[in-house]
């Protein structure tokens, strides 16, 4: 099973100005282009922050424009929330988020978030939502947990796909991942654990980045709006152009293997903004 795992769209109305000068859609755009030539793509995941905005006009045409690419691949598509959506908006334009290639919804959201589950090919993905409305971090929370555990309690035919937006896993070069990630990787981790779950996709630091929970590989894509860049100093935070996306294969004995696709930006690596450390710090404690 091949899945093209994107995440951090972060599109907005088309009369809202670019923020740090970045054109979000012309972004994905390229990166779908650039992605138009892999072969045998079974799914697509779009792990969160769709819109950068909430505005049901972005996740418009968040589904447009994916919905365009997995059409034309025949394969389904999984979206999950981050931190900058708003869920009403999500389920309004794209209901439960699993949309089969046809643009039909093929399963029920769960609770009163944007968690589902559905099917493809034997391999069960869940779409957990782990966004805390208001704040940069995120948190799945014990009832959302509890209906996981569940869910997991019956192995899949081919094992199951965890898809969410907020990392389990951080990297010690980062100021902010410690702070902004999943608050609550233990709890994770006490389900999935001896579990059927194959991998957990994330997004949300807009970089890529593989670790483990539970002995399972977490793979964190980078994103399609920008990239952070960690050789800034210490204590900094600096964004450059350049999108990009990974191909995750689960097949085979030596699955899951990564890759990351970058789009062609003639302006890629060229910074997008940058924080210092005492705004990097200033920013941390205000959202942390
Ligand atoms: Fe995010």
């Amino acid at each position: 099973m091949r899945i093209i795992h994107l995440s951090d769209t972060h599109l907005r109305r088309s009369d809202a100005p670019h923020p740090h000068g970045v054109d979000a859609t012309d972004s994905l755009r390229r990166m779908l282009a650039e992605l138009r030539p892999v072969r045998d793509v079974d799914a697509v995941v779009v792990t969160g922050d769709l819109a950068d905005d909430g505005a049901v006009e972005a996740y418009r045409a968040v589904r447009e424009l994916v919905g365009d690419f997995a059409r034309a691949v025949d394969a389904p598509v999984f979206y999950t929330t981050g931190n900058h959506d708003e869920r009403s908006a999500f389920a309004e334009v794209l209901g439960s988020g699993h949309l089969a290639a046809d643009g039909t919804d093929r399963a029920e959201a769960v609770g009163d978030g944007c968690a589902a589950v559905s099917t493809v090919g034997g391999r069960r993905f869940v779409t957990l939502d782990s966004l805390v409305p208001g704040k940069v971090y995120g948190r799945l929370g014990a009832a959302q947990l509890e209906w996981l555990r569940e869910v997991l309690s019956v192995p899949a035919e081919h094992g199951t796909v965890l898809a969410f937006h907020h990392p389990p896993i951080h990297l010690g070069l980062s100021a902010t991942q410690p702070v902004f990630g999943l608050r609550d990787p233990e709890e994770l981790a006490a389900v999935i654990r001896g579990s059927d779950v194959r991998v957990l996709l994330t997004g949300h630091f807009h970089l890529q980045l593989c670790g483990f929970l539970a002995s399972v590989p977490v793979w964190v894509t980078p994103g399609v709006v920008n990239r952070v860049d960690l050789t800034a100093a210490p204590g900094t935070e600096r964004a450059v152009r350049g999108a990009s996306a990974s191909l995750v294969d689960l097949g085979g004995p030596t699955g899951p293997v990564f890759h990351t696709f970058h789009a062609r930006d003639p302006r890629a690596h060229e910074t997008v903004y940058e924080r210092d450390e005492e705004r990097t710090r200033a920013f941390v404690e205000r959202e942390g």
